[in-house]
């Protein structure tokens, strides 16, 4: 029966699809006709049939019926699907279920309708659901013990209703015999209203009140569902917890406070939490009781609130993730009165985020227990130095972002970050570093530096050199490197020999000058080479014998010609854009053709007449030239700048067509003198014939 009427409405789904779009273009608001479509699916059907013989005719009924179909108000709507036991009435403007439903039906989505008053009425008298989801209808009301005698019923959706006008009668709803899962968010109940739906909800396991206007937790709130396990009040405006609003929850793993404005807590207690969200708050201080106890927090996110002070966690944790980024913290201190610091063992913490905080340092041995660490996040802070010397330290970790703060020294012993395989070092001020230090990374294979002030040795450079580089030479595992804006001035030769190098951006290094041979040694690996921005006029580099060269950025520089390419190139994006090219090698751009899928071109001085090559494989072959409308050129008989779609050959060939109509014009004057010259000849034969008849 189901499938039958699948079917059909999927044809009917059709039909409206192609009314709507033409709907639309008639200029009638889709919805109006969507909440009518059923109910005149025949007429609107025979007209599209009518439609398919002529266009015109096509427009006038529809443009009718469009504007029929929204004067009326709805009428008809699909009825309700069925898929073995479980029921699908979701957006029909209902205000109760309709009498057909199955015997034992255990699912039923009544979401997105018009239910009022919830009664045993409004579900059709059935108690056999394990799943009733009423979110997104106009509940005021609910009938008190209806859910008593639904034995089965496991999850109960009743978000986005209007609840707090049924607590206002302060009746409760009696039992939740079995509900394990309920949904109150966005019902705009304030403090004290979920007591008219928690007080007897024995088996209730995970619950959201998210998106209300709770103020205060009280103790006694929680106090009738004694299993809940889960409970979520992000997004309400809790500013107080009384004490011991948790203590009964011997099961509670997971709370999530965040977006509240809770501003401290002290004494934090809750030994079986495993994961705890206090981020969005305005929390200046976090503290758990100092006790000898092991604690199961797992995670606890504190990010986004006003601590200046480290958070004082328990002793014996299992903390595996703490965020405490985009606070106010200066320092790693857990107080400001002892300057202690934080000497908390973190034997299970894997990611630490302490981004967008004020922090000035960061000494080693505060990292002296984090064994397991693997994300290290302080980019946006103020750090000046960072050292990691201590052999064995941080031997975990595999991605650290020191980026945005202003480091200007940074050591890495021997030892210490064997795992690392990403570091972000960008947007500071680091000049002079030990010319091998990278070589001290072995797994690095990510290493962003760009917004620096670095520049590179060349490969054969002597440590003992006067000038301050660092070398990029011999890292078995980097691919890619970010080295823009950096007021490189130079690039060696061989600088990057014997390291796999994928990708290199060496942008907005105005006035870098490589060397011929800088790039050797990459012949196989780079793909992505960028050099935008560095003013370059004359690139001696040879880019040809990359042969695994992909994407190339040349944009915003000086060049005249464009680089060497052959048969053998496999570049398939490249940008132009912004130089001084005027006239494009016809062999480059042939050689190109064949891989070439992008091209970037606007802004170059070109000459209309001499690329006409260029033109050709712009208009008929399967390049795509993303700028097209800001390529322009210059043709001696336009003042403006002509765009490149409209050049013709006839634009350029103008002298030879005139020479060729003059010579056609010759050939026709001579033919005609000809002409006339035969006749002339002829007649008087003739003349001489008649006279000869005559006689
Ligand atoms: C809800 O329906 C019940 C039963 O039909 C009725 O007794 C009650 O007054 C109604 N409540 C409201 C608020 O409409
Ligand atoms: C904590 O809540 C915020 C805001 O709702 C959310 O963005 C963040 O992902 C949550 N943190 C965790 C660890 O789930
Ligand atoms: C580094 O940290 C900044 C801010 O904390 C963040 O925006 C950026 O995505 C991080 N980088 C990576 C690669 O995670
Ligand atoms: C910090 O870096 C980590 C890892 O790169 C990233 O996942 C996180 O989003 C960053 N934190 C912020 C606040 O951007
Ligand atoms: C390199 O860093 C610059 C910032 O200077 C950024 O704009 C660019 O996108 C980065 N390059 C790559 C390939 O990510
Ligand atoms: C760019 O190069 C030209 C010479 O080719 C030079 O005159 C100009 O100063 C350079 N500009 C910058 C910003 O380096």
């Amino acid at each position: 029966m189901w499938r039958e009427e699948s079917a059909e409405r999927s044809f009917r789904l059709v039909v409206f699809a192609r009314l709507l779009s033409i709907c639309e273009w008639v200029g009638v608001r889709a919805e109006d006709v969507k909440s009518t479509w059923s109910g005149r699916t025949t007429t609107t059907s025979h007209q599209l049939r009518v439609s398919t013989m002529a266009a015109f005719q096509l427009l006038f009924p529809l443009l009718v019926s469009c504007v029929a179909a929204s004067a009326h108000p709805p009428r008809h709507l699909p009825p309700c699907q069925v898929v073995q036991m479980d029921v699908f009435c979701s957006d029909r403007s209902l205000r109760s279920a309709p009498d057909n439903l199955p015997p034992g039906v255990q699912m039923l989505d009544f979401s997105r309708n018009q239910v009022q008053n919830l009664t045993q009425e409004t579900l059709a008298y059935h108690t056999s659901f394990h799943h009733l989801n009423l979110h997104s209808n106009k509940i005021h009301f609910i009938q008190p013990g209806l859910f008593k005698d639904m034995i089965d019923l496991k999850v109960l959706d009743l978000s986005r209703n209007h609840l707090n006008v049924f607590a206002l009668s302060k009746i409760n709803i009696g039992p939740l015999t079995a509900v394990k899962s309920l949904d109150l968010s966005s019902n705009g109940l304030y403090t004290g209203m979920s007591d008219y739906f928690l007080a007897d909800s024995p088996s209730l396991e995970t619950l959201s009140l998210n998106s209300n206007s709770i103020t205060k937790i009280a103790q006694d709130t929680f106090s009738g569902s004694s299993s809940l396990t889960k409970i979520s009040l992000h997004n309400n405006v809790i500013l107080e917890i009384e004490d011991g609003a948790f203590d009964s929850l011997n099961h509670l793993t997971e709370l999530d406070l965040s977006k509240n404005s809770i501003t401290c807590i002290t004494d934090f207690n809750l030994r079986n939490l495993e994961v705890l969200n206090l981020s969005k708050n305005s929390l200046e201080l976090f503290q758990s009781t100092r006790s000898k106890d092991s604690y199961k927090l797992q995670c606890l996110d504190l990010s986004e609130n006003k601590m200046h002070y480290f958070p004082l966690l328990p002793g014996k944790n299992v903390l595996k993730r703490l965020d405490v980024s985009r606070n106010q913290l200066q320092s790693i201190n857990v107080t400001g009165s002892s300057g202690k610091q934080a000497n908390v063992i973190f034997n299970y913490l894997r990611y630490l985020d302490m981004s967008y905080n004020q922090l000035q340092s960061l000494p080693e041995s505060f990292f002296n227990s984090m064994r397991c660490l693997e994300v290290l996040n302080v980019s946006n802070n103020c750090i000046r130095s960072f050292s990691v010397t201590e052999e064995g330290f941080l031997q975990t970790v595999k991605i650290i972002n020191l980026s945005y703060n202003s480091l200007q020294s940074l050591t890495f012993g021997e030892n210490t970050l064997l795992l690392l395989e990403e570091l972000f070092l960008q947007g500071n001020d680091l000049a002079t570093l030990d010319h091998q230090i990278f070589q001290r990374l072995p797994s690095v294979r990510h290493l962003q530096l760009e917004q620096n002030n670095l520049q590179i040795c060349a490969s054969d450079q002597n440590h003992q050199d006067a000038e301050d580089c660092v070398s990029f030479t011999s890292m078995p595992n980097l691919q890619f490197l970010n080295l823009s804006e950096n007021n490189l001035r130079t690039l060696p030769a061989n600088a990057f020999a014997n390291t796999p190098l994928k990708l290199l951006d060496l942008s907005l290094n105005p006035g870098l000058d490589m060397d011929k041979d800088s790039l050797s040694g990459l012949e196989h690996s780079l793909v992505h080479l960028l050099l935008r921005e560095n003013n370059i006029s004359n690139l001696n580099t040879d880019l040809s014998s990359l042969r695994g060269l992909k994407h190339i950025d040349l944009s915003t520089n000086q060049l005249t010609t464009l680089p060497m390419w052959n048969k053998e190139s496999s570049i398939e994006s490249l940008n132009l854009q912004n130089n001084n090219l005027v006239t494009l090698e016809y062999s480059t751009m042939l050689a190109l053709e064949h891989s070439l899928k992008t091209l970037y071109m606007g802004s170059n001085p070109l000459s209309c007449c001499s690329n006409l090559g260029f033109l050709h494989m712009v208009q008929h072959s399967g390049v795509v030239v993303p700028d097209i409308e800001t390529v322009t050129c210059v043709h001696e008989e336009y003042s403006e700048p002509v765009n490149i779609e409209k050049v013709t050959q006839e634009m350029c060939h103008r002298a030879g067509v005139q020479n060729y109509i003059i010579a056609v014009v010759l050939t026709a004057l001579l033919l005609m003198i000809v002409l006339g010259l035969l006749v002339k000849c002829c007649q008087s034969r003739k003349r001489k014939h008649n006279r000869s008849f005559s006689a």
